[in-house]
């Protein structure tokens, strides 16, 4: 197992280009399981997760192949209706071939993802929408197997105690785009990730309009075909990128990115004391006067990401005064709070609130990733630490990062892999 090691202090500055979406990649290869017909990605990131989901494509019955930053799937003769628990359990999104599984074969058997370092991540919204289109569904030695004739169009309000849901608004809406009947899914993720897939399920064929908003109406087809697309830029790169800007002092200019995806953070930054430039598709942060505490609150899109909350966290550690977080879809995605108070930091937790209190110096320390986004937020801690900060079980940053290590050299950085 590598470990990532850091000896922070140098000021990053040059262009970097941000990769595709994650978050759209992944449930857009789940949408490919709707069709027959060839699919095209572009702007793929290769990450491990891609080809996690890329596995469980192959283990379902499609061909496919990953070059440069483009996907190609094809169909293969031989279809599999089985998601095997050691690719679920590795990955949640995986989930999301439950709905294009069951709406396509009428019948899916997916296992169950269980528990999650950042938290309890229940599916039961995923289930109730889709046993609302007519899908007969039983827990059975840890999967869900689903079965149905045709599924019928319904008018599902799909919100959850912690507000609307991202994978399920995906799996729901892939399902019902081959449903009798027009579908309409109210309290919709608006996140652009769920719009990115409905862009795709349009050019499949899909008869779709309100994606972005929370409410979504599909009116079913009755098949798909193949498409050609090309993934959004990933905001959540975008935005660790320019916090790592912000906090080494330097001057990282963003290419491939869409500001407009990054309102909540760009707004937060400005209320700190940091100018933003931004253009169609880049983006450049100036440090204008000292730096003033902030507090943010986690909500789902537009609100602030919690994908971004460990990484705004580092940022508030040498931000002066107190700032406040509150983790509102989440509220016990909080593991980074004690590998950053090793390296210096003042933060308490309470419940879902975590108190910061800015210190002058962070300084560098072994410290262990237990998350994708918390290992970004410990990166970021250690390139602005003093010392050498040695981040243990980066494969968590492998999921969702690509090439992070090469990109932060670029701009300056002294960081490497080294074997644990
Ligand atoms: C997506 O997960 C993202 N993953 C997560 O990114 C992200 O943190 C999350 O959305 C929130 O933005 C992908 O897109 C692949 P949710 P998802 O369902 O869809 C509760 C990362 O680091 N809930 O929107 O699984 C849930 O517990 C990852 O890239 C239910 O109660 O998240 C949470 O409190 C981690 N019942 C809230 O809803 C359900 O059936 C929002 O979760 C489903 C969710």
């Amino acid at each position: 197992m590598d470990k990532l090691v850091i000896e922070g202090g140098v000021k990053l500055k040059g262009d970097v280009t941000i990769s595709g979406s994650k978050n759209s990649l992944l449930p857009i290869l789940a949408a490919t399981l709707l069709t027959d017909e060839p699919c095209i990605i572009n702007n793929a990131p290769n990450l491990r997760d891609t080809n996690t989901m890329l596995k469980i494509l192959r283990s379902l019955g499609k061909n496919t192949e990953l070059d440069k930053a483009t996907v190609s799937v094809l169909s293969t003769p031989k279809t599999n209706f089985v998601a095997d628990y050691k690719f679920v359990s590795t990955m949640r999104a995986s989930f999301c071939v439950l709905g294009p599984l069951v709406a396509k074969l009428k019948k899916a058997k997916v296992s169950l993802p269980g528990g999650c370092v950042i938290g309890a991540r229940p599916v039961d919204l995923h289930l109730k929408g889709l046993k609302a289109l007519g899908v007969n569904i039983n827990i059975e030695s840890g999967y869900v197997v689903a079965k149905a004739k045709r599924l019928h169009a319904e008018h599902i309000y799909l919100g959850g105690e912690y507000g609307s849901s991202v994978l399920a608004t995906d799996n729901v809406m892939m399902a019902a785009c081959l449903a009798k009947g027009k579908t309409i899914i109210e309290s919709a993720a608006c996140e652009p990730e769920v719009a990115d897939l409905a862009e795709l399920l349009i050019k499949m064929g899909a008869k779709i309009k309100g994606h972005g908003s929370p409410i979504i109406e599909i009116e079913g087809v009755k098949n798909l075909g193949g498409a050609e697309h090309t993934i959004i830029p990933d905001r959540i790169e975008a935005g660790t990128f320019m916090l790592a800007s912000l906090i080494t002092g330097g001057d990282i200019h963003l290419k491939n990115v869409f500001p407009y995806h990054l309102s909540a953070l760009i707004d937060k930054l400005k209320e700190t004391g940091v100018k933003v430039i931004s253009t169609s598709k880049s983006i450049r942060l100036r440090r204008q006067i000292r730096l003033k505490p902030i507090n943010i609150t986690t909500l789902p899109f537009p609100g602030f990401p919690t994908d971004m909350q460990a990484q705004m966290m580092s940022f508030m550690c040498i931000t002066p005064g107190i700032s406040v977080i509150t983790e509102k879809i989440y509220p016990d995605r909080f593991m980074h709070v004690a590998e950053l108070n090793r390296m210096g930091a003042h933060i308490q937790r309470e419940g879902p609130h975590a108190i910061v209190e800015g210190v002058k110096r962070l300084s560098g320390a072994p410290v262990m990733a237990s998350d994708l986004r918390a290992s970004a937020g410990l990166v970021l801690a250690g390139l602005v630490a003093t010392g050498k900060t040695s981040i243990s079980r980066i494969y968590h940053l492998e999921r969702g990062y690509e090439d992070l290590d090469k990109k932060l050299q670029a701009l300056g950085a002294r960081i490497w892999e080294e074997k644990e």
